[in-house]
């Protein structure tokens, strides 16, 4: 097995684990947390913050430090996490309701989706290709793809390179190639099909690396630089005193980038799956 492949079958073990864990009452930052440790207690490293994404926010809405949002009877959830080995990452997604089924239709159509889109990724597929059938198979449900979000390109230490995979007919006429590591993730909703910006979500990842005079503040960048690279970190993973200080100083520097969370413009309700693959050999996180 390859570091690709390692990384895809935490990364896979992980979302089966968490998506127990979502239910009424429970702390969005305990789910988040606990995901977090089973990577590292399965050999990897989380790729990114893990994403605890509920109702209209569609993405990109990890735990804050002492977060106190919890989980409540008819939540929509989104949990979005991936495992890194070496670098080499696996993304993936899934949506769970609780305790009500009133979005078990939106659940099931980014799941056919994401299935009709893994049969046609092979080699040589063209990505608008791709996002036409997603879009399809959404629509067939009902609901409207999400436009402005996409799947990714998947390099060594930076979890969106290259190539993106759309959830509509955008006309790009680039092609899947043998051997890519893509992760594909088709969003539904039931609102006007394109996300905003909304809150800081606390992740950040490094952008630029210059010098600092801050003393505390060089520290740490340099634990960010040794531990996390070009990937995304979360403020609750740095166990420094005035971190929030700290990293906004990094961010005021051009250093660090923040990640806002990415909101439903109508404030529809967001469903998501996800998945990634060795293009021309198989889904890496099954
Ligand atoms: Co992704």
């Amino acid at each position: 097995m390859d570091d690709w492949e390692k990384a895809g079958k935490i990364t896979a073990e992980a979302r089966e684990f968490g998506r127990k864990l979502v239910k009424e009452n429970t702390l969005a930052i305990e789910i988040a947390e606990k995901i977090e440790k089973k990577i590292i207690d399965l050999g990897g490293k989380p790729a990114f913050p893990v994403d605890v994404s509920i109702n209209h926010i569609a993405a990109h809405a990890s735990p804050l430090i002492n977060d106190q949002t919890k989980i409540k009877k008819g939540d929509l959830v989104k949990l979005d996490l991936g495992a890194s080995v070496n670098g080499y990452m696996g993304d993936t997604a899934c949506t769970v309701e609780v305790g009500t089924k009133k979005y078990e239709k939106m659940i099931q159509a980014t799941e056919e989706a994401l299935k009709e889109a893994l049969k046609l990724a092979k080699p040589n597929t063209k990505v608008c290709e791709i996002g036409d059938a997603i879009q399809k198979k959404i629509e067939e449900y009902g609901y409207t793809s999400i436009h402005n979000l996409s799947g990714h390109e998947i390099k060594q230490y930076t979890i969106h390179a290259g190539i993106t995979v759309p959830n509509f007919n955008n006309n790009d006429k680039r092609e899947l190639k043998e051997g890519m590591i893509v992760a594909i993730e088709p969003f539904a909703t039931d609102g006007e099909g394109r996300v905003m910006e909304g809150k800081p979500s606390n992740v950040f990842s490094l952008e630029n690396i210059k010098p600092i005079r801050n003393t505390n503040a060089r520290k740490v960048l340099s634990y960010i630089q040794k531990n996390y690279k070009t990937m995304p970190f979360s403020a609750r993973w740095l166990k420094f005193p005035n971190i929030n200080f700290i990293l906004r100083l990094l961010e005021k520097e051009g250093i660090i980038k923040q990640y806002p969370q990415l909101v439903e413009r109508r404030k529809g309700f967001v469903t998501q799956a996800e998945h990634t693959i060795k293009v021309g050999e198989k889904v890496l996180t099954a």
